[in-house]
């Protein structure tokens, strides 16, 4: 269940107001609850029959005719709710809300929201640049509201810029994390995730169950917490988390290049090797496919892969790394001997039959002198965990 499962969505006139019914979909495959209210230009854009038909109730959109949410609509769809989106938000309605202008029932539900607002804004470039735009945001921003975009690229008036509107998974990916504690802000973190693929010829290799989930949540928590993130991923089909920079990689030694390659001349403060990379590389991978010959067997023969968490530790322009350990048994042992070996200030250990592919995961945090137990819990919990963790060892550092 998403964090903020109670939503109304305020829809204004913009013509990326259609991206909303997919929104509202896609909120409701969540399991959340969701309420529209329109202003009267939105409606030009997009029938409130199609936002009833898609949220389940019926749209909000003026004072004075007393719906489903009471008399006083600005006051019951706000009670109902535990955010509220205005999307798209155009300049109109971020002026009005900068200056507590209330003369419709959308910007009346603003002024009198009491649950945090994230305003998703699609506009024309120039008219996000403008600097009353600009002065009206920074005026919202400061009085706690939260902001998810805008892009840059195509817009629907030909022009190329800053001002077109994020995608619905993308604001959808942002949402969980819109009130965590900024505990990383101005902090550069590379997290490693998924698996590694080992080639033996050109059609088949070796690789291990890792779904990359825990890795991506762990990318996401600390692009919640304000860090700058680059996520270095072996093959998984997983989207990008939102406003997170990612690198593919397909083998160990692709995903060590491209983790010196990020670390280059600016280092990082976190590293958090979440990544399952294969151990052994095959030596006589060979280029086409080995063909199945009767009766005989192709011989692989293998080296050790670099050891990445390691390699990080020595280059000394990471303030702190973090790594996994999934094992089989000894969990504490091994992990508190990986802490050691590798220089990791903290390993997060975990029985890796239980860990593999899953939604949670049970994990033990394990530091040179300590060892605590944490979860079951959502995957995204348990990076919750870590980062908070991680930014206490920081700050401490
Ligand atoms: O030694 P082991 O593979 O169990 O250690 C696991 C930890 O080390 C994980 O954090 C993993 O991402 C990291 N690791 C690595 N490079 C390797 C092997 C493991 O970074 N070649």
């Amino acid at each position: 269940m998403p964090r903020f499962s109670r939503i109304t969505l305020a829809v204004t006139g913009g013509i990326a107001a259609y991206k909303c019914c997919e929104f509202v979909r896609a909120l409701k495959k969540t399991g959340s609850d969701v309420h529209v209210a329109m202003t009267e230009h939105a409606a030009a854009f997009v029938g409130p029959v199609t936002f009833e038909a898609l949220s389940g109730h019926p749209v909000a959109m003026t004072e004075w005719a007393p719906g489903p949410q009471g008399a006083m609509p600005h006051i019951g769809l706000n009670q109902s709710s535990d955010l509220l989106v205005v999307m798209p938000a155009t300049a109109n309605i971020i002026a009005k809300a900068a200056h507590g202008i209330a003369d419709d029932l959308v910007s009346t539900l603003i002024a009198a929201r009491r649950q945090p607002v994230l305003f998703v804004p699609a506009m024309n470039r120039f008219m996000w640049d403008n600097p009353a735009n600009q002065r009206n945001v920074e005026t919202l921003r400061r009085d706690g509201c939260f902001f998810a975009g805008p892009a840059s690229g195509f817009q629907a008036c030909g022009d190329v810029g800053a001002g077109r509107m994020l995608e619905p998974s993308e604001v959808l990916d942002l949402m969980d994390g819109l009130t965590v504690p900024k505990s990383l802000e101005g902090r550069r973190v590379v997290v490693t995730a998924g698996p590694t693929f080992e080639p033996i010829d050109d059609v088949r290799g070796i690789t291990n169950r890792s779904s990359g989930r825990q890795g991506f949540d762990v990318a996401r928590a600390a692009r919640d917490a304000g860090a700058d993130v680059t996520l270095i991923a072996g093959p998984c089909p997983l989207p990008t988390p939102a406003g997170v920079k990612r690198i593919d990689a397909v083998t160990a030694a692709d995903m060590a290049a491209a983790v010196a390659g990020t670390l280059e001349g600016r280092g990082a403060d976190l590293f958090i090797g979440v990544a399952a990379v294969a151990d052994w590389r095959v030596t006589n991978a060979r280029a086409g496919k080995i063909k199945k010959t009767d009766g005989r067997l192709p011989e692989l023969q293998f080296e050790e892969n670099v050891d990445i968490l390691r390699m990080v530790g020595e280059r000394g322009d990471v303030k702190i790394t973090i790594g996994f350990a999934a094992e089989a048994e000894n969990l504490e042992a091994y992990a508190r001997d990986k802490c050691q070996r590798k220089g990791a200030s903290l390993i997060v250990g975990n029985i890796a039959r239980e860990a593999l592919g899953g939604a949670e995961n049970s994990v033990l945090f394990v530091t040179p002198d300590s060892a605590e137990a944490f979860g079951p819990a959502p995957k995204r919990d348990v990076a919750d965990e870590i980062i908070r963790r991680a930014s206490q060892i920081l700050t401490k550092n």
